[in-house]
C-alpha cells in the first residue's frame, strides 16, 4: 500500500456543533433555540427526539476534551449556543453562558487543541424566530452583536473564528422546504434568509477584524452538482439552476461582491427582492482568511418538464429532478463518492482564487454494526465501513492539494455520535460511540484508525 502524506501542517481535527452534544437545555440561563420549539412540534424530529440531553458534552465536556488529547487531535471545531449568551437574542449578555465556552476553551488550550469556533450552528434564539428570524434584516445585526460579545470573552484565547455554518441548509431547509427549523416553506422567505445570513456573517466578520480576531471565516456546504447525462443540454442547464441556487449564490457575494445574474433573474422570477438593499453586496465581501468547506455525498440533476424538483431549491419544481442517489449508500441514505470532494475543491479553488480552504466536515453515519445502540461484549464498535469512507474521502482530499489547491486542514463529522437534526438519535456520525442510557463513550474502530492517520500525518 502506499503512503500519502500531507503537507506539514496540515491540521488534524474533528467537529461538532452545540445544539447536536450540549444538552443541558436550561442551564444557567440558556434561552430556548429554533430547534426546542422544532423538535418538541410533533412529527418534525424522528421519535420527537430533542437535544434537551444530548450527549451532555456540557457537563462532560473535560471528558471529551480529554478524549480528543488521546486521539492526537490538533483542532477542535465547536459552536457558540448563541440562546447561552443572549438568551433573548439581543439585550444584556449572560456570563454564565460565556463561562461554559470559557472553560472549554482553556480545556483545550491546556491540552494543545486549537479551538476553531462557529458562531452560529443554526440554533437561533426563539425570541428572534418570533420577530420573523433570518427573513428579518434586524437578526443580522443581531448576529454581529452577539459575535462581538463572544469575541470579548474568548477573543485573547480562540484565533479562528467561523460565522456561519451551511447558511444553505438554514436557509432552504429552515424556510424553504421546512425539514429544518424554523420549517417553513416559503421561497421569498427562503431567499429572504439568505440574503440576511450573508449579510450577517458580513456584519459580524467585519466586527470580529476589527476587535483583532486573528483569522476570520465562514463554513460552506458547496454541492458537487453533476449532469445525469453530460451530453444533454437540458441536464447542463439544471446543473447551471443548481449550481447557482446552492453554490453561486453564496460564493460569488461572498468572494466577488455580488450575486450572479442568472441567479438574481430566477430569484426575480420567483418573489420580489426587497430585501436586497444597495450596499449590501458590499458588505456581504468582507475580506476572509479562511472558507470551510463541508462535503458529504454528490448531487446528481437532470433537467425535464415534469421534474419533481425540491422545495430546498425554490424553483426547481416543474424543472428540476434530482436523481435518487445509487448505492452504497450511508445510513443517511447519501451517496459514496470521494471524487466529488476532489472535483469540489479544486472549482473553489479555481473560480475562487486566493482563500485557504478547510474542510470543516466530512463523515458518515453508519450503524455499527454491533446492532444495538452498545458495544459489542468486548467494549469495541467495529466500524469498517465508516473508516472505508474517511479513508476514500482523505485521498481524495489529498489528490486535490497534489493539483494545487491550498487545503489546510481536514476536520472529521464527527467527534461524537450525536443527534443529527430531523433524523434524531438514529443517525450515528461520530468516531466515538455514544451509549444514551449511560453516556458512556466508547472510542469506535475509527478513532483507533484515527489517531494512526494523525501520528503519521498521512495514510
Ligand atoms: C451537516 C451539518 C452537521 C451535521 C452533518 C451530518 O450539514 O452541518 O451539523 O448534521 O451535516
Amino acid at each position: 500500500m502506499s503512503t500519502l502524506r500531507f503537507p506539514d501542517n496540515f491540521v488534524w481535527g474533528a467537529a461538532t456543533a452545540a445544539y447536536q452534544i450540549e444538552g443541558a437545555a436550561t442551564d444557567d440561563g440558556r434561552g430556548p433555540s429554533i430547534w426546542d420549539t422544532f423538535s418538541r412540534t410533533p412529527g418534525r424530529v424522528h421519535q420527537g427526539h430533542t437535544g434537551d440531553v444530548a450527549c451532555d458534552h456540557y457537563h462532560r465536556y473535560a471528558d471529551d476534551v480529554a478524549l480528543m488529547a488521546e486521539l492526537g487531535l490538533a483542532a477542535y471545531r465547536f459552536s457558540v449556543a448563541w440562546p447561552r449568551i443572549q438568551p433573548d437574542g439581543t439585550g444584556p449578555v449572560n456570563p454564565r453562558g460565556l463561562d461554559f465556552y470559557d472553560r472549554l476553551t482553556d480545556a483545550l488550550l491546556a491540552r494543545g487543541i486549537d479551538p476553531i469556533v462557529t458562531l452560529y450552528h443554526w440554533d437561533l434564539p426563539q425570541a428572534l424566530q418570533d420577530r420573523g428570524g433570518w427573513t428579518n434584516r434586524e437578526t443580522a445585526e443581531h448576529f454581529a452583536t452577539y459575535a462581538t460579545a463572544v469575541h470579548t470573552r474568548l477573543g485573547d484565547r480562540i484565533r479562528t473564528w467561523t460565522t456561519l455554518n451551511e447558511p444553505w441548509c438554514s436557509a432552504y431547509l429552515g424556510y424553504g422546504n421546512g425539514v429544518h427549523a424554523p420549517g417553513e416553506q416559503d421561497p421569498g422567505a427562503a431567499f429572504a434568509a439568505v440574503h440576511h445570513l450573508l449579510l450577517g456573517h458580513g456584519l459580524a466578520a467585519r466586527a470580529l477584524r476589527a476587535a483583532g480576531a486573528d483569522t476570520v471565516g465562514i463554513t460552506i456546504n458547496p454541492a458537487d452538482v453533476r449532469a445525469a447525462d453530460p451530453d444533454s443540454a437540458a441536464d447542463k442547464a439544471a446543473v447551471r439552476l443548481v449550481d447557482g441556487l446552492h453554490n453561486r449564490i453564496f460564493l460569488d457575494p461572498l468572494l466577488r461582491a455580488a450575486y450572479p445574474d442568472d441567479v438574481l433573474e430566477h430569484v426575480v422570477r420567483l418573489v420580489e427582492p426587497t430585501f436586497l438593499r444597495d450596499g449590501d453586496e458590499k458588505l456581504i465581501a468582507a475580506p476572509i482568511d479562511l472558507l470551510g468547506i463541508n462535503y458529504y455525498a454528490p448531487t446528481y440533476v437532470a433537467g425535464r418538464p415534469d421534474g419533481a424538483g425540491d422545495g430546498a431549491y425554490p424553483g426547481t419544481v416543474g424543472a428540476v429532478e434530482f436523481l435518487p442517489p445509487v448505492g452504497p449508500l450511508t445510513d443517511m441514505g447519501w451517496m459514496i463518492e470521494p471524487a466529488g470532494l476532489t472535483r469540489l475543491l479544486e472549482r473553489i479553488a479555481t473560480d475562487y482564487p486566493g482563500v485557504p480552504l478547510m474542510i470543516t466536515e466530512n463523515g458518515a453515519a453508519f450503524g455499527d454494526k454491533t446492532g444495538t445502540d452498545a458495544p459489542d461484549g468486548v467494549g469495541q464498535v467495529m466500524d469498517a465501513d465508516r473508516i472505508a469512507y474517511l479513508d476514500g474521502h482523505l485521498r481524495a482530499a489529498h489528490e486535490a492539494i497534489s493539483r494545487g489547491v491550498d487545503l489546510r486542514g481536514y476536520l472529521v463529522w464527527s467527534l461524537l455520535d450525536n443527534f443529527e437534526w430531523a433524523e434524531g438519535y438514529r443517525r450515528r456520525f461520530g468516531i466515538i460511540h455514544v451509549d444514551y442510557l449511560t453516556q458512556r463513550r466508547t472510542p469506535k474502530s475509527s478513532a483507533r484508525w484515527y489517531q494512526e492517520v494523525i501520528s503519521r500525518n498521512g495514510l
